[in-house]
């Protein structure tokens, strides 16, 4: 089975999403940080992009965010992504960029304008976790045109992965390290 051929993750990334490209699902990866007593915090982000050249994975976030908070004090997050149909697993140790309109004015506007109205409004109508008002409807207020000060995307680049394959008898597992420019690549016993 090809699957159970050394490959590298970025190469595999890219045919498992295409694989799993008509469920939604598939772009949902679970996103692990630390935060500053220690103690790991875990969510759900949606896959944006992927730099195949430099082993980075982009999302879209909110500075407001207990994530980002956690991520000023500690960069390194753990990702955990299975595909269903593909029945995949990726678990990616990573070190974690936030980009900002300060640091990439244009970089933050392309991603703003590729969000779609729905996902603007998220940004739109208050402060996270803050206390809602049970008699006031939520209103995405601003403008849809220009990023929110606190939008941000978040680039998670790649130290480790630990690929597994569940199709198949026996199971396909594989651990893939970062060596300078390049992937150094290790069949394991699953
Ligand atoms: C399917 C799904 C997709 C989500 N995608 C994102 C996302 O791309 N970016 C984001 O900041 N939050 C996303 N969220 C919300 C986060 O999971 C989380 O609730 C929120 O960001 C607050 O997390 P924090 O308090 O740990 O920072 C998503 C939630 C779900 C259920």
């Amino acid at each position: 089975m090809s699957d159970n051929k050394p490959l590298i993750w970025t190469e595999r990334l890219l045919k498992s999403l295409q694989a799993g490209k008509d469920s939604p699902e598939s772009r949902f990866m679970q996103v692990a940080t630390c935060n500053k007593d220690g103690l790991p915090e875990n969510r759900t982000l949606v896959f944006r992009q992927l730099d195949t050249d430099e082993g980075i994975i982009y999302t879209v976030s909110d500075l407001r965010t207990a994530k980002a908070d956690a991520l000023k004090a500690n960069a390194n997050a753990a990702i955990c992504w299975y595909f269903t149909g593909s029945r995949e697993q990726y678990r990616l140790n990573c070190t974690t960029t936030i980009i900002t309109a300060d640091n990439a004015p244009e970089d933050i506007h392309r991603a703003w304008s590729e969000m779609s109205v729905q996902g603007k409004k998220q940004f739109l109508w208050g402060v996270p976790g803050s206390v809602r008002q049970p008699a006031k409807p939520l209103k995405a207020e601003g403008d849809m045109n220009t990023p929110p000060p606190h939008f941000c995307k978040l680039a998670f680049r790649a130290d480790s992965v630990d690929y597994l394959n569940l199709k198949g008898n026996p199971q396909y597992r594989e651990f893939q390290t970062r060596c300078d420019s390049d992937w150094q690549i290790r069949a394991v016993i699953p």
